[in-house]
């Protein structure tokens, strides 16, 4: 199933809950949401806090991407602030597999994320461990930034490595997503669609209905 995941990098902070409302009611069905702790990736964004003060204002799948070092030592916290899915970068892990086994033993869904230029190939052994892989489609850092046109090559080796391995993975694409180029994402084989910018600058309802109508 394709699902939409609005970024709410993008959203304006002073309005964050209604934003929020906005988006579950036009029918996106994911929020996701971008922990940066300014090592990682130079940019703070937000952390525990927000989250548990915006867990109650919808039921949607929280989808929390971690741009920080070491990311198992947030797991447990995320989880008790309600995180649904977690992903944490293979390049800021020294133990992947083990930061997977404690997301799963918290009882979320585990992800993991590849920059842009990172290979594949880092996936090999733990892809069946996995129920998504995020692949960047900007460096990580910011929103707003310009989609890298080599990512969609990278998109549909992923979907052939999964399937070649016979697994049902979902893949999620991060960065530069606009209602132009979501088409190409989708039919290179990403379903799950992270957009910050195109969602909310301008008119949210509007924006997620289109990328709604698009992705069917
Ligand atoms: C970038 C973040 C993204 C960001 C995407 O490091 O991981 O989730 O919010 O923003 P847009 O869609 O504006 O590129
Ligand atoms: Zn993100």
């Amino acid at each position: 199933m394709n699902c939409l995941s609005p970024s709410i990098l993008a959203a304006d902070i002073s309005r964050l809950g209604e934003e929020i409302k906005l988006v579950d009611k036009a029918g996106a069905q994911y929020l996701h949401i971008d922990i940066m702790d300014g090592h990682f990736v130079p940019t703070i964004s937000f952390g525990a806090p927000l989250m548990k003060s915006i867990r109650g204002l919808t039921e949607r799948i929280f989808d929390v991407h971690l741009m920080v070092e070491e990311p198992a030592r947030l797991v447990e916290e995320m989880v008790e602030c309600g995180a649904n899915i977690i992903t944490v970068h293979a390049e800021s892990c020294v133990h992947l597999d083990r930061t997977i086994d404690k997301i799963r033993e918290h009882g979320a869904l585990a992800s993991v994320a590849l920059n842009p230029a990172t290979d594949l190939r880092c996936l090999k052994y733990i892809l069946p461990k996995l129920d998504m892989v995020l692949l960047m489609t900007v460096n990580p850092g910011y929103g707003g930034q310009k989609y890298i046109p080599y990512a969609t090559q990278k998109i549909r080796d992923l979907r052939q490595m999964i399937e070649e391995c016979g697994l049902k993975i979902d893949i999620e694409v991060d960065g530069g997503i606009n209602l132009y180029n979501v088409r190409e994402v989708l039919n290179a084989g990403a379903n799950i669609i992270v957009a910050g910018s195109a969602v909310f600058q301008g008119d949210i309802v509007a924006n997620v209905e289109e990328f709604l109508k698009v992705m069917k």
